[in-house]
Parts: C-alpha cells; structure tokens; sequence
C-alpha cells in the first residue's frame, strides 16, 4: 500500500489531519505525520494532540515562527530532505496556512502528487495571507478536494478540470462529530462559571483585526457592548495577546488563554452567541446551529451564510452592536450544508487511493491558460 506524508503544522491543521489519517489508514496507507512546527505553544499545540487522540509526529520539522518568508523557507528547507528521503506516494495538505503552502510546494518540485483538503476556498481578499496560501496551495496541487460546491464553482472558474476536483465534505466537521459527545460530557462550562446560554463566546486573531490597534479597540468596544448584556469569554491567541497589551479593555470581557479542543467545542455548543474572525469557528457554529457573527468584511465559507447560523458582519462597531442585538432577539435556524456529514475524510482517502492506483494527469498548462481568460 502507498506511503502518504500528511502535513500539519499550526491549530486548525489538526483537526482536519486527524478523519483523512484514519481513513487511509483504515484503507491500509501506510501514514506519515509530518509537523512542521508552526505553532508550538502547549495551548496550541501539545492539547489537540491529547484531545483528538492524535498520534505524536513522525517527523517534527521545529520551524517556529517568523515573517511569512522566513516560515515559509524554514519549512520548505526542513521539508524537502524528509520527502527526498521518505519518497512517499502523495503528500496530503489540509487548511491554509504557511505550512500548507511551503510543503506542497516542495511537494510539487519534487514530483510528488499533492493532494489539497480544503481546496477552492476563496475570500477574493488578496491582502489576507491565507488567500494567497489558498490560490497558490490549489495551483500546485494534483488532487483538490473541496468541503463544498461554492469552492467547487470557484475551481472551475478558474479552469481546473472536473478530473481533479473532488466534492468531499468538510472534515473539520467529521472531527466535531467524532469529539461533540465526549465535549458535552466535560466540565468545561463549570469550569470557566459559565451557564448553558448564559454567555457569548468570541475569538480574534486575523492580522486585519488584531495587528492594528485602532482596529482592535473598536472591535473590543463593540464586545463590551454585547458583554453590558451577556459576559463575553475571549480565549486569546498568542498572536492577539501581545496587541492587547497596548489597548484597554472594556468590562465584561472575560480574557482566557486559548481552550482546548473539547473545552472549545463546548464553549461553542452552549455559547447564546459566537462573535468571531475565526474560518473554522464559522463552520463549526453552523454544525452546531449556535448563532455566529463574523467580524470580517468577506468570507471564504460562504455556505455558512446561505446555509448556515453565520452572519458576516464587517468590522464597525455600530453595525456588530446592533447585529448582536437583532440575532439575539431572532436568531437563525440550524440548518446543515449537504456533505457535513462525518464523512469527509473517508471520501479523500477513497478518491486518493483510486487516483494512486489510476492517476489522472493534471493538465497544468491548460488550467493556466483557462485561468489567465477567467481573470481578464
Ligand atoms: C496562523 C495562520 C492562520 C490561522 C492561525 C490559526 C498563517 C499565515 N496564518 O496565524 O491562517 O488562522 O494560525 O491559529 O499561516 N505564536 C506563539 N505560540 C505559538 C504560535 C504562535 O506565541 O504556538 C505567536 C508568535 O509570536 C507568532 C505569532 O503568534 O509570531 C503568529 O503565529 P503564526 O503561526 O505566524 O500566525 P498566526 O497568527 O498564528
Ligand atoms: N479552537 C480551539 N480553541 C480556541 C480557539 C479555537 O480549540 O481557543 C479551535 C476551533 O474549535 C476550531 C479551530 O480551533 O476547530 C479553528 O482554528 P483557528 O480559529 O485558530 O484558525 P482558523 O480556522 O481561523 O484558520
């Protein structure tokens, strides 16, 4: 059976690793977790690893962090001896992130078939890091498999070939159905003094958001507004922890460190209201049919919107005060998008392994030609 190399490196990686790892190795793929190192904290890190039952790295690349260029070349560097020497027969990349985009780049120069979980995402904001990750991460990748049919159209505008775009369901969501019992079960909720309803959860961490201070206070303004009515649980990203040490906080917000999975999860399943710049937060809120308000001015999860408890919002705090206000009073219904089933990652792991038996070709110049039209 085929070698595989799956890649992760950074929080929302291990959560979409972990159903497509099972599946394949279910189908008897002989795995290799490869973890390059982008985050590192035990609250980013180590906990996932216990909460999801996932298996300690094969290989641990120790990048840690840096500037975009310098992630990115630590991690192509310490990547391409690993797939030099392993010789695998695919290597797997989930998300958007630096990780994602350095490996499969690798991946690709060597020869090596890429397979893309999460492909055809699209936020048409070229400023957003990922977005670059997600356009470049698909360009290089041979296998692309998307969570849903809007990232499907997105692919076939840009002119990727029908051959290579698989409709996979999303897997982030396979994880929150395989962990939501055991997160229900927890004490997570008596442990923060918090009540089933009786608060709101928020996250931030986008650089947009949280980079710029002016930005950041006026988004912590209208989370002290909500938090007059209902108390506000902020669990903080590094990356957020060192900005809101230059701004004021406003009452009511209750800041803790970043939660682990479970908690997370059960935060997020009794939460009356999930204020967020998070990508997975949007789709695990719809799962779970708990409102959520995205403090973004675009989304690349657009299915959350039609088919979903999320809400994009934008970022003046008028307009989140008052969305709050309006969803509380009248919030959506749990609706479902078809393929968020729990089974995502069996269908990559059987798309996969009949492409390795059977390979298609990409026909990268033609999709570059198809592109260049669509662009014009
Ligand atoms: C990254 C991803 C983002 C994702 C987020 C999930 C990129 C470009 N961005 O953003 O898409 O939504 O992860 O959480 O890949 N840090 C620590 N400890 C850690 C990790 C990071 O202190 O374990 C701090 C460091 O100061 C680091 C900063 O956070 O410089 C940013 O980390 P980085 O991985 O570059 O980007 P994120 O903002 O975490
Ligand atoms: N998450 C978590 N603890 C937190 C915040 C988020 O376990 O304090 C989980 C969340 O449930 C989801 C994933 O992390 O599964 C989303 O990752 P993140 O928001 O860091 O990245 P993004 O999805 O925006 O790329």
């Amino acid at each position: 059976m085929p070698r595989i190399i799956c890649v992760a490196g950074a929080r929302p990686n291990f959560m979409k690793v972990k159903p497509v790892m099972d599946a394949l190795e279910a189908r008897g793929a002989e795995v290799v977790l490869v973890h390059t190192g982008q985050h590192y904290d035990a609250a980013m890190n180590d906990v996932f690893f216990r909460d999801l039952g996932l298996r300690p790295p094969d290989r641990h690349l120790g990048t840690g962090s840096g500037t975009h260029a310098e992630q990115t070349a630590r991690v192509m560097t310490a990547f391409e001896p690993v797939v030099g020497e392993l010789a695998p027969a695919a290597v797997v990349v989930v998300g958007d992130v630096t990780s994602t985009l350095a490996c499969a780049l690798v991946a690709a120069k060597a020869g090596v078939p890429v397979g893309h979980v999460e492909a055809g995402l699209r936020s048409r904001d070229w400023s957003m890091p990922e977005e670059v990750n997600r356009v470049v991460t698909d360009r290089l990748s041979d296998l692309l498999f998307a969570p849903s049919p809007d990232a499907v159209g997105n692919l076939r505008a840009e002119g990727y070939h029908d051959d290579q775009i698989h409709l996979a369901g999303n897997v982030m969501i396979d994880t929150l159905y395989a962990n939501l019992e055991r997160a229900l079960a927890s004490d997570a909720l008596h442990r923060h003094g918090l009540t089933d309803g009786g608060y709101a959860l928020a996250t931030l961490h986008r650089p947009a958001n949280v980079d710029d201070t002016g930005m950041l206070s006026g988004l912590l303004r209208a989370l002290g507004e909500v938090a007059r009515r209902l108390t506000v649980v902020l669990p903080v990203h590094p990356r957020t922890a060192v900005r809101l040490e230059q701004v004021g906080l406003p009452g009511g917000i209750r800041l803790v460190p970043p939660a682990g999975y479970l908690d997370f999860i059960a935060l997020q399943a009794s939460a009356r209201l999930v204020l967020t710049d998070s990508g997975g937060v949007q789709e695990e809120t719809t799962a779970l049919g708990v409102p959520c308000l995205t403090l973004r001015d675009s989304t690349e999860r657009p299915i959350t919107l039609t088919d979903g408890t999320n809400v994009l919002v934008g970022r003046d705090p008028d307009r989140i005060v008052a969305t709050a206000a309006r969803v509380l009073a009248d919030p959506p219904l749990k609706r479902s998008p078809a393929l968020w089933d729990g089974h995502a990652g069996a269908r990559i792991a059987d798309a996969l392994l009949a492409h390795l038996a059977a390979p298609v070709r990409p026909r990268p110049t033609d999709a570059r030609g198809v592109l260049t039209v669509a662009l014009q």
